[in-house]
C-alpha cells in the first residue's frame, strides 16, 4: 500500500522542500512505496523554486530539490496524505486549525520522531541561515518517521 506524506513549513522554500527530498531519497533506498509532497501555511512563495541556500545545502548531502515548486497546504490535503508532518508549532496550530474533524491524515510535529535529538522544532533557516542544523534535525526526523512506517 502506498504511504502518503506530506511536509508543512511556513514558506515552503526552506525546510519542507528540504524534508520532501530527504524523505523520497531515504524511502527509495529503502525500497518504501510512498508519495512524498511539501507545502506552506503561507502564500507568499506559490510557484516558486526552493530558496538557492536551501538548493546547494541539500545537494551537498545528495538530495536534488531544484524542481520542487512551492504551495499553500489545502483542506483537501487531510484527506488525501495519510502523515501531515509541520515543522515547527506555528506550522502545526494553523495546520490545526484547518484540519477538518474527520480527516483521514495523522497531524504531528517531525521531531516527535526524533526523541534522542531533545528537540521539538527544526528552526527555519530563512532566519537562522543555518542550513545544515536544519538538515541533521530533518535526517533525523525522517529516519524516525520511516522507521515508524515501516513496523
Ligand atoms: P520555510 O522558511 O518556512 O522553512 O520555507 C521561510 C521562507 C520564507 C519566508 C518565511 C519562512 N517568508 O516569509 O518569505
Amino acid at each position: 500500500m502506498v504511504t502518503r506524506v506530506l511536509f508543512v513549513c511556513l514558506g515552503n522554500i526552506c525546510r519542507s522542500p528540504m524534508a520532501e527530498g530527504v524523505f523520497r531519497a531515504m524511502a527509495e533506498r529503502e525500497g518504501l512505496e510512498a508519495e512524498v509532497d511539501s507545502a506552506a501555511t503561507g502564500d507568499w512563495h506559490t510557484g516558486d523554486p526552493p530558496y538557492p541556500p536551501a538548493i546547494t545545502a541539500a545537494a551537498a548531502r545528495g538530495y536534488d530539490i531544484a524542481n520542487q515548486r512551492a504551495r499553500q497546504v489545502r483542506r483537501g490535503d487531510f484527506d488525501r496524505f495519510d502523515h501531515v508532518l509541520a515543522m515547527d508549532g506555528s506550522n502545526y496550530d494553523k495546520l490545526s486549525a484547518l484540519c477538518p474533524m474527520d480527516a483521514k491524515a495523522d497531524l504531528r510535529m517531525l521531531m516527535e520522531y526524533a526523541p534522542e535529538t531533545d528537540r521539538d522544532t527544526v528552526p527555519d533557516p530563512y532566519y537562522t541561515g543555518d542550513f545544515e542544523e536544519a538538515l541533521d534535525l530533518i535526517e533525523a526526523g525522517v529516519e524516525g518517521l520511516l522507521a515508524e512506517l515501516q513496523r
